[in-house]
């Protein structure tokens, strides 16, 4: 337990954001723009050798045109030692953690590995994670049809893309965010920001990985 009023400024600090700009207006004099607040959401790269031992797996449970979720066992996650699922996945946690509040983390929980197998159709409403972290991992992605514009800014918007969302609509702040999946990339973020997807027009599987994982050591609020 840190001590003193210097150790209360340095964890007080994870709550600070630092002074950097994030867009510039066009024009003179320069408008630089700062987004200091919210959530943050990281995005990385899983190897390919690990996205085929999931994947290797995975094809022998899915059933082709049939949405299901299914756990991943204790054997694969643990899988190859240093390159295993919970392994490369937890350094990814420590550094989001390090890089967001500058603090360690002395054990990395978690809680589960799932599987999510969709198709054409199948919903994935909005929802939030009982986990102090979660992440999502792209295995598969279909042939989306190209659809008409969204008639609203949440349902309907960008089929078969993940959405996270915030706050509803305030004024001069940005309310979601869509990424395009990719096989192999990951995204990690808070388990309560809300995200969802919206169902898709088009052909093949879309497979992604989900995990929870709870933090221990971290530097308290
Ligand atoms: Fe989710």
């Amino acid at each position: 337990m840190a001590e003193g009023p210097y150790a209360k400024e340095r964890l007080l600090k994870k709550y600070e954001a630092e002074a950097r700009v994030c867009a510039s207006a066009q024009g003179d004099p320069a408008l630089d723009f700062y987004s200091p607040f919210g959530p943050m959401i990281a995005k990385t790269r899983l190897p390919e050798a690990l996205i085929r031992r999931i994947n290797a797996y995975a094809d022998g449970v899915v059933c082709a045109g049939k949405a299901m979720e299914f756990l991943l066992p204790d054997s694969l996650i643990a899988q190859g030692g240093e390159d295993s699922l919970t392994q490369h996945t937890a350094r990814l946690v420590r550094r989001y953690v390090a890089g967001m509040e500058g603090s360690q983390v002395e054990r990395v929980e978690f809680e589960v590995f799932w599987i999510v197998s969709q198709y054409a159709g199948t919903p994935s409403p909005v929802h939030f994670h009982s986990a102090d972290i979660s992440g999502v991992l792209y295995l598969k992605v279909p042939q989306i049809e190209a659809q008409e514009e969204a008639k609203s800014y949440i349902s309907g918007r960008q089929a078969g893309y993940i959405n996270f969302l915030i706050g509803g609509k305030q004024r001069f702040s940005k309310s979601l965010i869509s990424f395009k999946p990719q096989v192999g990339d990951f995204y990690l973020f808070p388990g309560w920001l809300l995200h969802g997807a919206e169902p898709f027009r088009g052909s093949g599987e879309r497979r992604s990985m989900a995990f929870n994982a709870s933090l221990a050591g971290a530097a308290p609020g």
